[in-house]
């Protein structure tokens, strides 16, 4: 469980893929969620720098308009920023009013930056306290692969975020790899055998680390 800051021997953990997402419980939009309860499912836990700010507005709407999508990947959604639950909750009533779309993912409130520092969401000596736009992908055994770190002012592609999803789960399905620009129904590469007869007895000059396998879509 996450601590507060003065009591952490190391103020600001730099996470990296594979470690343990660090836990934490906090008030949301949706009521008290706990991150270890989210173990089972996946989930993308995102920081955004600020509640009613343009860029911020419509990373919500489209993930809002993508909520189907995530959930048919069994993917939960849970965003954070500093900004207090009724900010939050006012928030969401303007974009549900103003764009007819209701945000029913949880958004924490991290008013101390607890949570935001842990996860090197804001700098660790900066006193700026907007979160800059971290996004976490968590696997079922609460382990972070992959994440991404972008600006305030460059909001997060959707479709991005679900294809990243798509990858990760691909890979889990066997020794497989997902190429570049990589999507669903697409061939994955076949994880390549580092032994010298493999190198030796391949047919073509690139068959012994570049082979391509095809699979049957799960989407
Ligand atoms: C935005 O979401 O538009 C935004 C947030 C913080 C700083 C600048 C822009």
């Amino acid at each position: 469980m996450i601590e507060p800051a003065a009591e952490r021997e190391v103020p600001c953990a730099g996470l990296r893929i594979g470690d343990v997402a660090p836990d934490f419980s906090a008030r949301s939009t949706t009521g008290d969620v706990r991150l270890s309860d989210y173990r089972g499912r996946w989930l993308i836990l995102f920081s955004h720098p600020a509640d009613f700010t343009p860029v911020c507005t419509t990373e919500f709407v489209a993930l809002a308009g993508s909520a189907d999508e995530f959930e048919r990947r069994d993917c939960a959604l849970l965003a954070l920023s500093v900004d207090s639950l009724f900010s939050h909750f006012a928030w969401l009533r303007l974009i549900r009013d103003r764009y007819d779309i209701e945000v029913r993912f949880p958004i924490v409130e991290d008013p101390t930056l607890v949570i935001g520092r842990a996860y090197g969401m804001v700098a660790p000596h900066d006193n700026d306290s907007a979160t800059v736009r971290t996004t976490f992908f968590i696997d079922p055994a609460g382990v972070i692969r992959a994440m991404t770190c972008y600006p305030a002012n460059v909001g997060r592609s959707t479709p991005e975020m679900l294809r990243t999803l798509d990858a990760l789960q691909a890979v889990d399905d066997g020794p497989v790899l997902a190429p570049a620009n990589w999507v669903p129904g697409e061939a994955l590469l076949v994880q390549p055998d580092a032994s010298l007869d493999s190198v030796f007895s391949a047919k073509g000059h690139t068959d012994w680390f570049m082979k391509e396998v095809k699979r049957g879509s799960r989407k």
